[in-house]
């Protein structure tokens, strides 16, 4: 009989979407965009990270309107410009690659209006070139000395909902088949959770319950708007004493089960500069594992996962149903191709590449068929 597959190289359900392995390339910012608008750079990049065999790639944070932008290259789907530049990139990728594709939405909050890491990553004073104002729940900034936000009032709020819906049915629209929302990393979802970033006074502030609020009708308003799933990144802990932390992503997390939320994407921090995060390998598995041990969702863990036998034992021990990463594949775009191989499992890998496979590594590719010349 033949051996089951290694954990990280079995199927996984998310929702209706199955992935073919467990090996999820994380979002990852390309500051790369015009006025929102995919191009070139994300046709070379994505299609690179489409062949790479993982069992899903998620597109980087995708703003759901100009000013949710973290800056001013950041991508968007806030535009016709916007949808149909991004379909464009889609109907390439599909051409090239089976791999499920879906994409973070994201709203930046506070953290809006920066510069590109490689530019320093500075807050943009809002009168300056390339600058506009943040909003964000309280008008408190992200770092000393910077430009505080505008506090979203109840129109405000109601935009943002009605940015993310009408973002999500753009990105269903064009073919991707999964929305992940990112309320993690101190953008504004974030910023609504935890009480270091939200001192509202009203509804959407103060009690766990009204902190919740907001982040949760999102959730609601962009799965009743989708067929697709939707599921969100969360920051389980800000690292920081008396902010958002395990138990009260916890509290969130059931809500979002209950909401029928398709899985659960584990990070960690983002919302203080006092954070004090410790950084090593699989450093945010514990904080998946105990999310896992009470959830019935999918957990997907991430964080300095960056050898096959390590991710391979996240998903053998528990800690998480899927591993994401981002810098190692960034590095190695074959990474999955590379664990495959190290772990015994077959991989999807395009036919023109098929004679690429080393000779002792038996059948790593699926679909390979022997005899050919
Ligand atoms: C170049 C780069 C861009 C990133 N952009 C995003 C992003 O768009 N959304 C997000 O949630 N996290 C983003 N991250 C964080 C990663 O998704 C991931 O959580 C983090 O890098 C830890 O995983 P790793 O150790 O495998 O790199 C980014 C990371 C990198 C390196």
């Amino acid at each position: 009989m033949a051996h089951a597959p290694p954990h990280l190289f079995r199927p996984l359900n998310l929702g209706p979407l199955t992935l073919p392995n467990r090996i999820v390339i994380a979002p990852m910012c390309q500051y790369s965009a015009t006025d929102g608008s995919a191009g070139d750079w994300h046709r070379v990049h994505l299609g690179s990270l489409a062949l790479s065999g993982a069992g899903l790639l998620v597109l980087e944070a995708t703003a759901v309107s100009a000013t949710g932008r973290i800056t001013p290259q950041c991508l968007g789907l806030y535009s016709d410009d916007n949808e149909a530049a991004l379909a464009g990139i889609v109907r390439v990728l599909r051409a090239a690659s089976p791999i499920p594709l879906a994409v973070q939405l994201s709203h930046a909050g506070r953290k809006a209006s920066s510069q590109a890491p490689w530019d320093g990553g500075q807050q943009i004073a809002s009168h300056t070139p390339g600058g506009w104002r943040a909003e964000a729940p309280s008008a408190l900034p992200h770092g000393d000395g910077e430009e505080a936000p505008d506090a979203l009032d109840a129109d405000g709020l109601a935009r943002v909902q009605a940015a993310f819906v009408v973002a999500a049915r753009r990105a269903e629209r064009i073919g991707l088949q999964g929305i992940e929302l990112h309320a993690a990393h101190g953008y504004l979802l974030h910023q609504f959770l935890s009480p270091l970033s939200n001192r509202r006074s009203d509804d959407f502030g103060g009690s766990l319950d009204n902190r919740l609020r907001f982040p949760l009708a999102v959730f609601d308003a962009v799965k009743a708007a989708v067929q697709i799933p939707v599921w969100v990144r969360v920051s389980a802990s800000d690292w920081v004493d008396g902010g958002w932390d395990a138990a009260t992503t916890l509290a969130f997390a059931q809500a979002l089960q209950a909401r029928g939320c398709a899985a659960l994407h584990v990070s960690s921090g983002g919302v203080s500069p006092q954070q004090r995060i410790p950084l090593g390998p699989g450093y945010q598995l514990p904080l998946a594992r105990a999310l896992k041990a009470a959830l019935t969702m999918p957990v997907i863990g991430v964080g300095l996962i960056t050898e096959p036998a390590q991710a391979e034992a996240a998903i053998a021990d528990g800690d998480c149903d899927a591993v994401a990463m981002a810098r190692a594949i960034l590095y190695d775009p074959r990474w999955p191709w590379h664990a495959a191989a190290a772990l015994g499992a077959q991989v999807p890998a395009p036919p023109p590449y098929w004679r690429c496979a080393p000779r002792e590594v038996k059948d790593l590719f699926s679909g390979l068929r022997f005899g050919q010349r």
